[in-house]
């Protein structure tokens, strides 16, 4: 046991003795006589916030992840002393805090603990910087496993190791390698079946050990700022990761060209070139909704302008490619330019709105074009001015959406790769350092970004994509996961860290498939195509010094595959924008890590492969070359080979053929998959019918569809569609019940239900209790039928 005094020794403070404790509305305060005070505030029943002040007095109370619509309230609150603690409790939990320590211990109702101090809050003067290095240390719990925190390209079982918060311009960045370019300081514990999850809402460089440095203690600290963190409790994951997503946040729905594949390599130019590039697409006939311009687009790499040699004519340019389907998306970074000649260096200079060194001058940095200032996005007036930059770039080119890079901020030729911590910002009127400002600045761009591109491109939807974030940055903008490499090894990397992301509040995320940096082999593209038409963000980007990487720049066999799995997705695409709306509502990630999927099974708390694409969809990438098919975990219960159709019982490990044309792909008994018809682009086609694909179970099972103008914000006004389907299925019967919801009128008038893996004939068939004779339903084959979308019960029976 270490003793408080061998600590305080090594530098470290403790809170002392309680000597006052009181209550306000929600809140409970416990004041110890060497100056601590821990503020316990309970925002719901199972959800709290732990805050800590070592001079009796707390900081301004401020966060940029905090969403501003997040859900509060509770139905229960008390509170209790005893002689030795005081106690809350909730209808939910109990917070024990001992008077002697301050040394907290949660346990649900029952009395089973869940998370509990170790030495707790502890604290650390930073005679440096000024201000405190603060601490807190836990328990880890026997069996206890971690989960979250982002885009660490390490195991998705975080016990074990240390990982830190610094968003980082990492190019080629390596398993293991840490920090990158998100900071999320999120993590997910589970133990004995019980989940919780930890948010320490503290913007400066953080740290987290789980069971790193010592077996059996979790800690976490931060260099600067105040101990601030969130609790929620499950007991399953998939509450405490929806806790956390309420609290910090949910994106609205992207435009559904936005979850189309699209296309990008740094740099494609002149026009000509990208003409070319749209061309192909549409000749070899694969589906591709948007084309990246990365910086060689611009004057001389100045934001906010066109290289008028390269590209003459963007209007013209970008309303052709529209006509034909295409959306072009554009990169914009922080850094500007310093030219006197520069009209945004020049308003930024005019206005003050750049940061400024601890001493006064201008902070220069050297990015792309040289020099550059960089705009205080933490102040709310840079970052107006930052959203109407947008207006005339965006009227005069007809663009919809932007990419903010390099917004960590990257600095090239230092060291550190960022800008200097005694770098001064606004923070929203609470100036600080970039000590604290460095993880949200990034965050703070692309909002500024976002705001623009909303205002100028409504009443469209806008669509942004960002490369650093900080929690909470899933509100404004979609993101991919950085400068990786053309490797196997990263293949793996990009398929932990997509599904990590959505762990972490932030779903709308994918890689850069194929690779950023080296180039793949067409087996190692098509694998890696095969995957990422999985994630919620589908795009193929890479440098331009390392050769091609459109589908077609391999060999036919490749670019067959490619478009196949392309087709996949846009098929799909019904599906994966449900799963995208019940993640704008109710903040279910899009990707479920099979722990989350069935937390109860501890074969899947050390899974990193498998994961659940939606709610009902299996999938595992083949992830080394030379592959007919791999060894793979399917979770408990039964599901369908999508390919072959064979029905296998989930709860053990299995191999699973999947050879270069094939991934293995599962879907869960009584699913009911829709499924598009393959479009060049989203809105090609006038869609006439829908499939739905009914995977059949003896038992019952709920599938939703969700559906709106794919575009516009018409959905928030009730024009949208929800179809909620519940199957049953019993030895020699189906039913199919349909609850329909909102007022948006699909543009097709029937489905086309294919019944999978049917175990009987089928003799007859009811819709809404009246028989229909077999002949005016079938339309191809025994058990494919065509019915009124109207329908609210279907009756299938069979011999
Ligand atoms: C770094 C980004 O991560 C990469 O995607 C981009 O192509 C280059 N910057 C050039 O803009």
């Amino acid at each position: 046991m270490i003793t408080n005094t061998e600590l305080e020794y090594k530098g470290n403070l403790y809170p002392n003795q309680v000597v006052d404790y009181h209550t306000d509305s929600g809140k409970f305060y416990f004041t110890t006589d060497n100056g601590v005070v821990l503020e316990i505030t309970v925002l719901r029943n199972s959800a709290l916030r732990f805050r800590y002040a070592t001079d009796y007095n707390f900081e301004p109370d401020f966060s940029y992840a905090i969403a501003p619509d997040a859900t509060g309230g509770y139905n229960e609150l008390r509170d209790e002393e005893t002689e030795s603690d005081y106690r809350i409790f909730t209808s939910r939990l109990q917070v024990l805090v001992d008077k002697k320590s301050l040394r907290v211990q949660i346990s649900d109702l029952e009395g089973n603990i869940i998370n509990e101090d170790e030495l707790g809050f502890h604290w650390e003067e930073n005679y440096a910087f000024g201000g405190n290095t603060v601490k807190m240390s836990k328990i880890t719990q026997s069996s206890e496993s971690f989960y979250g925190m982002g885009d660490k390209a390490t195991h998705s079982n975080l016990k074990g190791r240390r990982v830190n918060n610094w968003v980082t311009d990492q190019y080629a960045f390596g398993k293991e390698q840490d920090p990158l370019y998100k900071a999320i300081p999120f993590y997910i514990g589970l133990h004995n079946n019980q989940a919780y999850g930890i948010f320490f809402d503290n913007s400066f460089c953080t740290h987290f050990d789980f069971s790193h440095e010592r077996r059996n203690v979790t800690s976490f600290w931060a260099d600067g700022g105040e101990m601030n963190y969130y609790f929620f409790y499950g007991p399953a994951i998939s509450k405490v990761v929806q806790s956390y997503t309420d609290l910090t946040g949910t994106p609205e729905l992207p435009p559904l060209w936005a979850l189309g594949y699209h296309q990008s390599k740094w740099s494609y130019y002149p026009e000509k070139r990208v003409r070319e590039l749209a061309k192909n697409f549409r000749k070899l006939q694969i589906p591709c909704d948007a084309i990246y311009l990365d910086i060689d687009y611009m004057d001389g790499f100045r934001c906010f302008t066109w290289d008028k040699k390269r590209f003459p004519n963007p209007k013209k340019m970008i309303g052709d490619l529209e006509k034909d389907g295409f959306k072009t998306v554009v990169m914009i970074d922080p850094g500007i330019k310093v030219d006197r000649n520069y009209w945004v260096y020049q308003e930024g200079l005019e206005n003050d709105y750049f940061c400024k060194r601890a001493d006064g001058p201008i902070m220069h940095g050297k990015v792309w074009p040289g020099p550059c200032s960089f705009p205080d996005y933490t102040n709310p007036e840079v970052r107006e001015w930052w959203a109407g930059l947008y207006e005339d770039f965006i009227k005069d080119s007809g663009l919809h959406a932007v990419w903010n890079d390099m917004n960590e901020p990257a600095v090239m030729e230092v060291p550190t790769k960022t800008a200097p911590l005694d770098m001064r910002h606004d923070y929203d009127g609470n100036p600080c350092s970039h000590r604290k400002a460095h993880n949200i600045y990034g965050m703070q761009m692309v909002r500024a970004t976002y705001e623009g591109v909303k205002k100028f491109v409504f009443p469209k939807r806008p669509f942004v994509i960002t490369r650093a974030a900080y929690a909470g940055t899933q509100r404004y903008a979609c993101t991919w996961t950085g400068d990786n490499v053309a490797t196997w090894e990263h293949l793996w990397i990009a398929n932990v860290q997509v599904q990590r992301m959505c762990m972490s509040g932030y779903s709308f995320v994918g890689s850069d498939i194929g690779g950023f940096a080296e180039q793949p082999n067409g087996e190692l593209f098509a694998r890696w195509v095969q995957l990422g038409i999985f994630h919620p963000f589908c795009r193929v980007h890479s440098s331009g010094d390392h050769g091609d990487q459109e589908p077609w720049s391999f060999d036919e066999e490749v670019t067959g595959i490619v478009r196949k799995f392309i087709e996949l997705r846009y098929q799909l695409l019904p599906y994966l924008y449900t799963s995208f709306w019940k993640y704008v509502k109710e903040g279910v990630p899009m990707l479920k890590p099979l722990v989350y999927y069935d937390q109860e099974d501890t074969q899947t708390h050390f899974r990193t492969d498998e994961f659940i694409f939606g709610d009902q969809i299996l999938v595992c990438p083949i992830q080394e070359p030379n592959a007919k098919g791999r060894r793979m975990y399917i979770p408990r219960g039964k599901w369908h080979n999508f390919w072959t159709g064979e029905i296998v019982e989930g709860g053990s490990e299995k191999w699973v053929v999947a050879d270069i044309d094939k991934i293995p792909i599962f879907i869960r008994e009584g699913a009911i998959i829709p499924k598009f018809p393959v479009q060049q682009y989203v809105g090609e086609k006038k869609l006439e019918q829908m499939e739905l694909n009914v995977y059949y179970k003896l038992g019952q099972e709920q599938s939703t569809l969700y559906e709106d103008a794919q575009d516009g914000y018409d959905y928030k006004k009730g024009g949208y569609s929800i179809r909620n389907f519940r199957f049953s299925g019993k030895e020699k019967e189906v039913i199919l019940q349909q609850f329909k919801d909102g007022s948006f009128i699909t543009s097709y008038d029937t489905f086309k239900i294919n019944l999978v893996g049917l175990p009987f004939r089928i003799k007859s068939v009811e819709i809404d209790n009246e028989k229909v004779p077999l002949k005016e339903l079938r339309i191809n084959g025994d058990n494919t039928i065509e019915i009124s979308k109207n329908f609210s019960v279907l009756h299938i029976s069979g011999t």
